[in-house]
Protein backbone atom coordinates (compact mmCIF):
# COMPACT_ATOMS: atom_id res chain seq x y z
CA UNK A 1 0.00 0.00 0.00
CA UNK A 2 2.79 2.51 0.98
CA UNK A 3 4.30 2.00 -2.07
CA UNK A 4 1.23 3.93 -4.08
CA UNK A 5 2.15 7.22 -2.05
CA UNK A 6 3.45 9.94 -4.25
CA UNK A 7 6.20 11.90 -2.96
CA UNK A 8 4.67 14.11 -0.28
CA UNK A 9 5.02 18.15 0.12
CA UNK A 10 6.94 18.78 3.34
CA UNK A 11 6.73 21.51 5.50
CA UNK A 12 9.15 24.53 4.77
CA UNK A 13 9.74 25.96 8.35
CA UNK A 14 10.19 22.62 9.17
CA UNK A 15 12.92 22.05 6.51
CA UNK A 16 14.32 25.06 7.09
CA UNK A 17 15.09 23.97 10.87
CA UNK A 18 16.30 21.00 9.82
CA UNK A 19 18.40 22.90 7.58
CA UNK A 20 19.73 24.82 10.69
CA UNK A 21 20.29 21.83 12.60
CA UNK A 22 22.83 20.67 10.03
CA UNK A 23 24.05 23.84 9.88
CA UNK A 24 28.27 23.97 11.74
CA UNK A 25 29.08 27.36 11.88
CA UNK A 26 29.01 28.34 15.33
CA UNK A 27 27.87 31.60 14.67
CA UNK A 28 24.50 30.27 13.39
CA UNK A 29 21.55 32.49 14.29
CA UNK A 30 18.27 30.75 14.40
CA UNK A 31 15.21 33.56 13.71
CA UNK A 32 13.19 31.11 11.33
CA UNK A 33 10.78 29.82 14.72
CA UNK A 34 7.82 31.77 16.73
CA UNK A 35 9.51 31.13 20.00
CA UNK A 36 11.02 33.41 23.00
CA UNK A 37 14.22 33.14 23.78
CA UNK A 38 15.84 34.73 26.58
CA UNK A 39 19.16 37.04 26.61
CA UNK A 40 20.97 33.75 26.63
CA UNK A 41 19.03 32.19 23.53
CA UNK A 42 17.38 29.97 26.07
CA UNK A 43 13.25 29.10 26.34
CA UNK A 44 12.87 29.34 29.83
CA UNK A 45 10.09 27.23 31.28
CA UNK A 46 8.56 30.55 33.15
CA UNK A 47 8.95 30.66 36.73
CA UNK A 48 4.59 30.68 37.59
CA UNK A 49 4.47 27.74 35.29
CA UNK A 50 7.00 25.84 37.24
CA UNK A 51 5.37 27.06 40.59
CA UNK A 52 2.03 25.40 38.91
CA UNK A 53 3.90 21.82 38.01
CA UNK A 54 5.07 21.69 41.55
CA UNK A 55 2.19 22.33 43.37
CA UNK A 56 0.09 20.19 40.78
CA UNK A 57 2.98 17.23 41.43
CA UNK A 58 2.21 17.76 44.87
CA UNK A 59 -1.14 16.99 45.02
CA UNK A 60 -0.79 13.97 42.91
CA UNK A 61 -4.35 14.71 41.63
CA UNK A 62 -5.18 11.53 39.39
CA UNK A 63 -5.00 10.87 35.50
CA UNK A 64 -8.61 9.99 35.00
CA UNK A 65 -10.16 11.04 31.52
CA UNK A 66 -11.51 14.20 31.24
CA UNK A 67 -14.95 14.85 29.43
CA UNK A 68 -14.72 15.62 25.88
CA UNK A 69 -14.35 19.18 26.23
CA UNK A 70 -11.44 18.46 28.39
CA UNK A 71 -10.62 20.80 31.30
CA UNK A 72 -13.96 23.03 31.98
CA UNK A 73 -11.89 25.19 34.84
CA UNK A 74 -9.07 25.82 32.05
CA UNK A 75 -12.12 27.15 29.52
CA UNK A 76 -13.91 28.93 32.15
CA UNK A 77 -10.40 30.84 32.98
CA UNK A 78 -9.34 31.47 29.44
CA UNK A 79 -13.03 32.95 28.32
CA UNK A 80 -12.64 35.24 31.35
CA UNK A 81 -9.11 36.06 30.38
CA UNK A 82 -9.83 36.12 26.45
CA UNK A 83 -13.11 38.19 26.57
CA UNK A 84 -13.45 39.61 30.44
CA UNK A 85 -15.33 38.99 33.23
CA UNK A 86 -18.77 39.64 33.42
CA UNK A 87 -21.94 39.30 31.58
CA UNK A 88 -20.95 40.98 28.52
CA UNK A 89 -19.62 38.30 25.67
CA UNK A 90 -18.58 35.81 28.00
CA UNK A 91 -22.12 34.91 28.98
CA UNK A 92 -22.77 33.85 25.82
CA UNK A 93 -19.97 31.63 24.83
CA UNK A 94 -18.52 27.97 25.04
CA UNK A 95 -15.53 26.62 24.70
CA UNK A 96 -13.59 23.47 24.59
CA UNK A 97 -9.57 22.82 25.44
CA UNK A 98 -7.66 21.82 22.23
CA UNK A 99 -4.42 20.46 21.53
CA UNK A 100 -2.90 23.86 21.63
CA UNK A 101 -3.84 27.06 18.99
CA UNK A 102 -3.32 24.92 15.96
CA UNK A 103 -6.09 22.46 17.29
CA UNK A 104 -8.63 25.12 18.04
CA UNK A 105 -7.97 26.30 14.50
CA UNK A 106 -8.70 22.80 13.04
CA UNK A 107 -11.52 21.98 15.56
CA UNK A 108 -13.27 25.91 14.83
CA UNK A 109 -12.92 24.20 10.92
CA UNK A 110 -14.44 21.72 11.43
CA UNK A 111 -17.26 23.35 12.86
CA UNK A 112 -17.77 25.70 10.15
CA UNK A 113 -17.06 22.50 7.67
CA UNK A 114 -19.87 20.89 9.57
CA UNK A 115 -22.07 23.79 9.61
CA UNK A 116 -22.30 24.62 5.98
CA UNK A 117 -20.00 22.74 4.06
CA UNK A 118 -17.56 24.39 1.43
CA UNK A 119 -17.71 27.89 3.33
CA UNK A 120 -15.46 30.39 2.18
CA UNK A 121 -13.16 31.79 4.74
CA UNK A 122 -10.92 34.37 3.63
CA UNK A 123 -7.10 34.84 5.24
CA UNK A 124 -4.54 37.70 5.02
CA UNK A 125 -2.07 37.59 2.35
CA UNK A 126 0.46 37.14 3.81
CA UNK A 127 -0.74 34.63 6.57
CA UNK A 128 0.43 32.66 9.24
CA UNK A 129 2.08 29.08 7.12
CA UNK A 130 -0.59 26.93 8.36
CA UNK A 131 -4.00 28.85 7.98
CA UNK A 132 -4.51 27.72 4.54
CA UNK A 133 -3.35 24.12 5.01
CA UNK A 134 -5.77 23.37 8.26
CA UNK A 135 -8.86 25.60 6.73
CA UNK A 136 -8.51 23.24 3.19
CA UNK A 137 -7.82 20.01 5.48
CA UNK A 138 -11.70 20.97 6.87
CA UNK A 139 -12.86 20.84 3.42
CA UNK A 140 -12.97 24.58 3.13
CA UNK A 141 -12.78 26.94 1.01
CA UNK A 142 -10.08 29.45 1.19
CA UNK A 143 -9.39 33.25 -0.18
CA UNK A 144 -6.48 35.42 0.38
CA UNK A 145 -6.92 39.32 1.15
CA UNK A 146 -3.52 41.69 0.98
CA UNK A 147 -2.42 43.11 4.36
CA UNK A 148 0.43 45.41 3.77
CA UNK A 149 0.34 48.27 1.82
CA UNK A 150 3.47 49.32 -0.31
CA UNK A 151 5.10 51.14 2.22
CA UNK A 152 4.97 47.69 5.07
CA UNK A 153 2.23 49.43 6.73
CA UNK A 154 -1.34 48.17 7.13
CA UNK A 155 -3.47 48.55 4.47
CA UNK A 156 -6.60 49.85 5.68
CA UNK A 157 -8.19 51.17 2.54
CA UNK A 158 -7.25 47.73 0.78
CA UNK A 159 -8.15 45.21 3.16
CA UNK A 160 -12.01 47.04 3.71
CA UNK A 161 -12.11 47.04 -0.06
CA UNK A 162 -10.98 43.70 -0.72
CA UNK A 163 -13.09 42.83 2.03
CA UNK A 164 -16.29 44.37 1.19
CA UNK A 165 -16.55 41.28 -1.42
CA UNK A 166 -16.82 39.05 1.60
CA UNK A 167 -20.68 37.32 1.68
CA UNK A 168 -22.79 36.40 4.82
CA UNK A 169 -22.07 33.13 4.69
CA UNK A 170 -18.28 33.67 4.77
CA UNK A 171 -15.99 33.66 7.25
CA UNK A 172 -13.43 35.85 7.56
CA UNK A 173 -10.02 34.79 9.80
CA UNK A 174 -8.04 37.54 11.53
CA UNK A 175 -5.11 37.67 14.67
CA UNK A 176 -6.11 38.97 17.62
CA UNK A 177 -2.64 40.69 17.70
CA UNK A 178 1.12 40.70 16.41
CA UNK A 179 0.33 39.34 13.28
CA UNK A 180 1.94 36.53 11.99
CA UNK A 181 4.34 36.78 9.62
CA UNK A 182 4.27 41.15 9.24
CA UNK A 183 3.86 42.24 12.59
CA UNK A 184 1.70 45.05 10.81
CA UNK A 185 -1.47 45.22 13.29
CA UNK A 186 -4.83 47.16 12.18
CA UNK A 187 -5.40 50.37 14.34
CA UNK A 188 -7.96 50.88 17.14
CA UNK A 189 -9.96 52.68 13.89
CA UNK A 190 -9.39 50.04 11.61
CA UNK A 191 -10.66 47.70 13.87
CA UNK A 192 -13.65 49.35 14.16
CA UNK A 193 -13.98 49.63 10.38
CA UNK A 194 -13.61 45.67 10.28
CA UNK A 195 -16.47 45.24 13.07
CA UNK A 196 -18.49 48.12 11.08
CA UNK A 197 -17.99 46.08 7.85
CA UNK A 198 -19.12 42.64 9.71
CA UNK A 199 -21.96 43.86 11.19
CA UNK A 200 -22.63 45.45 8.14
CA UNK A 201 -22.59 42.62 5.41
CA UNK A 202 -22.82 39.66 8.22
CA UNK A 203 -19.54 37.55 7.75
CA UNK A 204 -18.05 35.94 10.89
CA UNK A 205 -15.44 37.20 12.40
CA UNK A 206 -12.68 34.01 13.49
CA UNK A 207 -10.10 35.50 15.62
CA UNK A 208 -6.59 33.56 16.04
CA UNK A 209 -5.21 34.47 18.85
CA UNK A 210 -1.75 33.16 19.22
CA UNK A 211 0.64 36.30 20.64
CA UNK A 212 -1.36 38.20 23.61
CA UNK A 213 0.59 39.78 26.19
CA UNK A 214 3.47 40.30 23.79
CA UNK A 215 2.98 43.00 21.59
CA UNK A 216 1.41 45.83 23.69
CA UNK A 217 0.92 44.32 26.61
CA UNK A 218 -2.69 41.82 27.71
CA UNK A 219 -5.34 44.15 28.06
CA UNK A 220 -4.18 46.07 24.90
CA UNK A 221 -3.66 43.17 23.15
CA UNK A 222 -7.13 41.64 23.39
CA UNK A 223 -9.00 45.04 23.02
CA UNK A 224 -9.88 44.19 19.41
CA UNK A 225 -11.26 40.73 20.38
CA UNK A 226 -13.16 41.93 22.90
CA UNK A 227 -14.51 45.19 20.87
CA UNK A 228 -15.63 42.51 18.03
CA UNK A 229 -17.15 40.39 20.04
CA UNK A 230 -18.92 43.19 21.70
CA UNK A 231 -20.57 44.19 18.31
CA UNK A 232 -20.78 40.84 16.20
CA UNK A 233 -23.60 38.34 16.55
CA UNK A 234 -21.05 35.26 16.21
CA UNK A 235 -17.85 35.13 16.59
CA UNK A 236 -14.75 32.17 16.43
CA UNK A 237 -11.85 32.05 18.55
CA UNK A 238 -8.87 29.62 18.62
CA UNK A 239 -6.52 30.27 21.63
CA UNK A 240 -3.27 29.38 22.10
CA UNK A 241 -1.09 29.40 25.58
CA UNK A 242 2.15 28.12 23.74
CA UNK A 243 4.02 31.38 23.73
CA UNK A 244 2.35 33.44 26.62
CA UNK A 245 2.73 30.26 28.89
CA UNK A 246 5.78 29.09 27.21
CA UNK A 247 3.89 25.72 27.10
CA UNK A 248 5.19 25.09 23.01
CA UNK A 249 5.13 21.34 23.61
CA UNK A 250 2.18 20.92 26.37
CA UNK A 251 -0.22 22.07 23.14
CA UNK A 252 -2.66 24.24 25.30
CA UNK A 253 -5.38 25.72 23.59
CA UNK A 254 -9.01 26.41 23.50
CA UNK A 255 -11.80 27.08 21.17
CA UNK A 256 -14.55 29.60 22.07
CA UNK A 257 -17.61 30.34 20.07
CA UNK A 258 -19.74 32.83 20.42
CA UNK A 259 -23.23 32.58 19.53
CA UNK A 260 -27.07 34.83 19.39
CA UNK A 261 -29.09 31.94 21.56
CA UNK A 262 -28.27 29.57 24.06
CA UNK A 263 -29.18 26.76 21.50
CA UNK A 264 -27.16 27.67 19.21
CA UNK A 265 -24.20 27.99 21.31
CA UNK A 266 -24.68 24.32 22.47
CA UNK A 267 -24.88 22.79 19.27
CA UNK A 268 -21.86 24.95 18.52
CA UNK A 269 -19.90 23.26 22.01
CA UNK A 270 -21.03 19.37 21.28
CA UNK A 271 -20.35 19.60 18.02
CA UNK A 272 -16.72 21.44 18.59
CA UNK A 273 -16.63 17.82 21.14
CA UNK A 274 -18.19 15.47 18.25
CA UNK A 275 -15.46 16.62 16.19
CA UNK A 276 -12.74 16.07 18.85
CA UNK A 277 -13.80 12.73 19.52
CA UNK A 278 -12.94 11.96 16.07
CA UNK A 279 -9.58 12.98 16.07
CA UNK A 280 -8.28 12.59 19.46
CA UNK A 281 -10.75 12.27 21.99
CA UNK A 282 -9.85 14.56 24.53
CA UNK A 283 -7.08 17.06 24.77
CA UNK A 284 -3.68 16.40 27.17
CA UNK A 285 -4.33 17.46 30.48
CA UNK A 286 -0.95 19.02 32.01
CA UNK A 287 -0.72 22.44 30.01
CA UNK A 288 -4.62 23.04 30.58
CA UNK A 289 -3.70 22.24 34.57
CA UNK A 290 -0.86 24.53 34.45
CA UNK A 291 -2.75 27.64 33.04
CA UNK A 292 -5.66 27.07 35.22
CA UNK A 293 -3.54 26.61 38.21
CA UNK A 294 -2.02 29.70 37.60
CA UNK A 295 -5.22 31.40 36.06
CA UNK A 296 -6.81 30.70 39.76
CA UNK A 297 -4.12 31.97 42.29
CA UNK A 298 -3.42 35.49 42.91
CA UNK A 299 0.07 35.30 43.69
CA UNK A 300 0.81 32.92 40.87
CA UNK A 301 -0.98 34.93 38.15
CA UNK A 302 0.40 38.04 39.21
CA UNK A 303 3.54 36.57 38.73
CA UNK A 304 2.72 35.19 35.42
CA UNK A 305 1.91 38.62 34.05
CA UNK A 306 5.28 40.13 35.59
CA UNK A 307 7.15 37.50 33.49
CA UNK A 308 4.78 38.40 30.33
CA UNK A 309 5.65 42.08 30.83
CA UNK A 310 8.91 40.47 31.35
CA UNK A 311 9.28 38.94 27.78
CA UNK A 312 7.48 41.65 26.03
CA UNK A 313 10.05 43.94 27.10
CA UNK A 314 12.92 42.18 25.95
CA UNK A 315 11.01 41.85 22.51
CA UNK A 316 10.59 45.15 22.02
CA UNK A 317 13.91 46.34 23.34
CA UNK A 318 15.47 43.89 21.10
CA UNK A 319 13.23 45.54 18.26
CA UNK A 320 14.64 49.03 19.19
CA UNK A 321 18.14 48.25 19.45
CA UNK A 322 17.82 46.25 16.15
CA UNK A 323 16.50 49.19 14.05
CA UNK A 324 19.07 51.75 15.57
CA UNK A 325 21.92 49.22 14.66
CA UNK A 326 20.38 49.32 11.22
CA UNK A 327 19.52 52.90 10.71
CA UNK A 328 23.12 53.42 11.75
CA UNK A 329 25.07 51.50 9.15
CA UNK A 330 22.17 53.10 6.49
CA UNK A 331 19.44 50.61 6.16
CA UNK A 332 16.42 52.77 6.95
CA UNK A 333 14.01 51.31 4.86
CA UNK A 334 14.50 47.96 6.90
CA UNK A 335 14.92 50.16 10.42
CA UNK A 336 11.84 51.92 9.32
CA UNK A 337 9.65 49.10 8.77
CA UNK A 338 10.96 47.37 11.95
CA UNK A 339 9.99 50.44 13.91
CA UNK A 340 6.51 50.21 12.73
CA UNK A 341 5.93 46.71 13.49
CA UNK A 342 4.69 44.77 16.26
CA UNK A 343 5.44 41.46 18.60
CA UNK A 344 7.22 38.28 17.68
CA UNK A 345 7.81 38.92 14.16
CA UNK A 346 9.03 41.35 11.46
CA UNK A 347 8.79 41.23 7.78
CA UNK A 348 11.91 42.88 6.91
CA UNK A 349 11.65 44.40 3.07
CA UNK A 350 14.21 42.09 1.98
CA UNK A 351 14.20 40.14 -1.92
CA UNK A 352 14.26 36.05 -1.29
CA UNK A 353 17.60 36.48 -2.81
CA UNK A 354 19.04 38.75 0.03
CA UNK A 355 17.49 36.24 2.75
CA UNK A 356 19.23 33.55 0.97
CA UNK A 357 22.72 35.24 1.21
CA UNK A 358 22.11 35.70 5.02
CA UNK A 359 21.70 32.52 5.47
CA UNK A 360 24.63 31.75 3.24
CA UNK A 361 26.98 34.27 3.96
CA UNK A 362 26.75 34.91 7.59
CA UNK A 363 24.64 31.87 8.66
CA UNK A 364 21.50 33.95 9.72
CA UNK A 365 18.13 32.05 9.09
CA UNK A 366 14.81 33.60 8.83
CA UNK A 367 12.71 32.75 5.98
CA UNK A 368 13.00 33.69 2.34
CA UNK A 369 9.89 35.94 2.88
CA UNK A 370 11.81 38.37 5.06
CA UNK A 371 10.11 37.17 8.26
CA UNK A 372 12.49 36.73 11.28
CA UNK A 373 11.67 36.00 14.69
CA UNK A 374 12.41 39.54 16.77
CA UNK A 375 12.24 37.21 20.34
CA UNK A 376 14.57 35.17 19.30
CA UNK A 377 17.54 36.96 19.05
CA UNK A 378 20.15 37.05 21.60
CA UNK A 379 21.00 40.61 22.53
CA UNK A 380 24.56 40.46 22.23
CA UNK A 381 23.90 39.28 18.72
CA UNK A 382 21.72 42.10 17.22
CA UNK A 383 24.75 43.72 16.26
CA UNK A 384 25.97 40.32 14.01
CA UNK A 385 22.25 40.37 12.78
CA UNK A 386 22.68 43.97 11.67
CA UNK A 387 26.05 43.59 9.77
CA UNK A 388 24.45 41.09 7.94
CA UNK A 389 21.30 42.92 6.88
CA UNK A 390 23.41 46.32 6.01
CA UNK A 391 25.85 43.84 4.08
CA UNK A 392 23.28 42.09 2.12
CA UNK A 393 21.56 45.25 1.33
CA UNK A 394 24.26 47.45 0.48
CA UNK A 395 26.28 44.78 -1.27
CA UNK A 396 28.97 44.92 1.18
CA UNK A 397 30.81 41.94 3.03
CA UNK A 398 31.44 38.25 2.61
CA UNK A 399 30.22 36.61 5.99
CA UNK A 400 32.35 34.12 7.62
CA UNK A 401 31.40 30.74 7.09
CA UNK A 402 31.40 28.36 4.12
CA UNK A 403 27.56 28.44 3.90
CA UNK A 404 25.06 25.88 2.67
CA UNK A 405 24.66 24.71 -1.15
CA UNK A 406 23.53 28.16 -3.39
CA UNK A 407 21.18 26.58 -4.23
CA UNK A 408 19.49 25.67 -1.19
CA UNK A 409 15.91 27.08 -0.32
CA UNK A 410 13.48 26.67 1.83
CA UNK A 411 12.69 22.94 1.23
CA UNK A 412 16.68 22.10 0.86
CA UNK A 413 18.19 19.86 3.74
CA UNK A 414 21.56 19.58 4.12
CA UNK A 415 21.72 16.24 6.10
CA UNK A 416 19.41 13.32 6.13
CA UNK A 417 16.32 14.03 8.90
CA UNK A 418 18.98 15.34 11.53
CA UNK A 419 17.47 16.12 15.19
CA UNK A 420 15.17 19.00 15.37
CA UNK A 421 14.19 20.25 18.74
CA UNK A 422 10.87 22.46 18.24
CA UNK A 423 8.54 23.65 15.31
CA UNK A 424 6.52 26.62 14.94
C1 LIG B 1 -0.82 33.03 14.16
C2 LIG B 1 -0.65 31.70 14.77
N1 LIG B 1 -1.73 30.97 15.09
C3 LIG B 1 -1.63 29.76 15.64
C4 LIG B 1 -0.41 29.20 15.90
C5 LIG B 1 -0.37 27.82 16.50
O1 LIG B 1 0.25 27.75 17.69
P1 LIG B 1 0.28 26.42 18.58
O2 LIG B 1 -0.43 25.36 17.85
O3 LIG B 1 1.71 26.10 18.78
O4 LIG B 1 -0.40 26.80 19.84
C6 LIG B 1 0.76 29.91 15.61
C7 LIG B 1 2.08 29.33 15.86
O5 LIG B 1 3.11 29.81 15.50
C8 LIG B 1 0.63 31.19 15.02
O6 LIG B 1 1.69 31.93 14.69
Amino acid sequence: MLELLPPPPTDPLWDLTAEYAADERPERLNLVLGVYRDAAGRTPVMAAVREAEIRLAERSASKEYRGLSGNTGFNRALVEMVLGAGDGAAGRAAAVQTVAGSGALRLLADLICRTRPGTTVWISDPAYVNHRPILEAAGLRVRPFGWVDAEGGFDAAGVLRELSAARRDDVVLLQGCCHNPSGVDPSPQDWAALADLAVRDGWVPFVDLAYHGLGGGLEADLAATRMLAARVPEMLIAVSCSKNFGLYSDRTGCAIVLGASGRAVRHAETTLQNAARTLYSMPPEHGAAVVTTILEDERLHALWRAELDVMRGRIAANRTDLTTHLSALGCEAQARSLARQKGMFSMLPLSAEQMLRLRRQFAIYGTTSGRINIAGIPAHRIPFLAQGIAAVVLGTGTGTGPGVDAGAGEGARTRQSPAVSSMP
